[in-house]
């Protein structure tokens, strides 16, 4: 049992140098977890992530009521133990899995649903991570703050108005074309919530009088592109993925 000794503070205070911030009396009611799972479609036989798991209610109920497999990673040791005993009494222990570490070590690669709960200083360290590491149909649910740059999953933020469901490495894009005034040329605004991307252009005439600026916003980045007025031209929009290749990634937006 540990006291609240000066001991006990020196090690609060060289976790929170280590580990950041941690706000463990901010928890989520399970009906805030329901109704996230829910907007992010967790389903029977999926793999759910929750970055910094509490005591474990989102992992217990993505476990006995989704029919996931659950797995939490936190470092305080008083939650991990009884997110454990938790999972034991639920009878749920085969399918909840505990780590006991960082979560910012964590690979997210093999999951299907990750959650967090975790503030806008943890998305500046995740977000650029979940965008390259996740599959393309892996969603992550942020309750309470959005993730700066991302473009949320619109039917989601209908039915759920405490958090925001995302597909990191399926991005969200917005574009729109425009004529340029007194000039034959057209202009592209597009903005994607991806950060390490790169935009490309087919079937252009003229690739030297293409102009491409790119501004950064949040996560994301908005792109102007001005070019010969050239019907056939096509951009999308290309990402690093996992293994540093850039793929194509969203729609290609083709002139009207
Ligand atoms: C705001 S609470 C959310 C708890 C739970 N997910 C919920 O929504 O009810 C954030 C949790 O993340 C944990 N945490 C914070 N930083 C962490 C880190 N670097 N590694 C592991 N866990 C961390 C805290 O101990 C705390 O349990």
């Amino acid at each position: 049992m540990s006291g609240a000794g000066p001991d006990s503070s020196t090690t609060a205070e060289l976790r929170a140098e280590l580990f950041g911030v941690h706000i463990p009396e901010l928890q989520l009611s399970p009906e805030e977890y329901r109704a996230g799972l829910q907007a992010a479609g967790l389903a029977p036989g999926e793999r759910y992530l929750e970055l910094g798991s509490g005591h474990g209610h989102g992992l217990l109920i993505a476990a006995t009521e989704f029919g996931a497999l659950a797995t939490g990673v936190e470092y305080l040791d008083d939650a991990v133990e009884r997110t454990r005993r938790a999972a034991e009494r639920a009878g749920v222990a085969d399918r909840v899995h505990l780590l006991h570490d960082d979560l910012r070590r964590v690979d997210p690669a093999p999951f299907d649903v990750v959650h967090m709960h975790l503030g806008p200083a943890f998305h500046d360290v995740l977000a650029a991570r979940l965008e390259r590491l996740l599959a393309p149909d892996a969603r992550v649910v942020a309750a309470g703050w959005r993730v700066p740059g991302w473009l949320p999953d619109a039917d989601a933020l209908e039915a759920w108005d405490a958090g925001y469901v995302y597909r990191p490495s399926d991005p969200r894009t917005h574009a729109s074309w425009g004529e340029r005034d007194g000039d034959d040329a057209v202009e592209l605004h597009l903005h994607a919530d991806l950060r390490d991307l790169e935009p490309r252009l087919d079937g252009i005439a003229a690739p030297d009088r293409v102009a491409v600026s790119r501004t950064a916003s949040g996560r994301g980045t908005t792109i102007l592109v001005s070019l010969p007025s050239d019907p056939s031209v096509e951009l999308s929009v290309w990402a690093r993925d996992r293994a540093g290749r850039f793929t194509r990634r969203g729609p290609v937006f083709a002139r009207p």
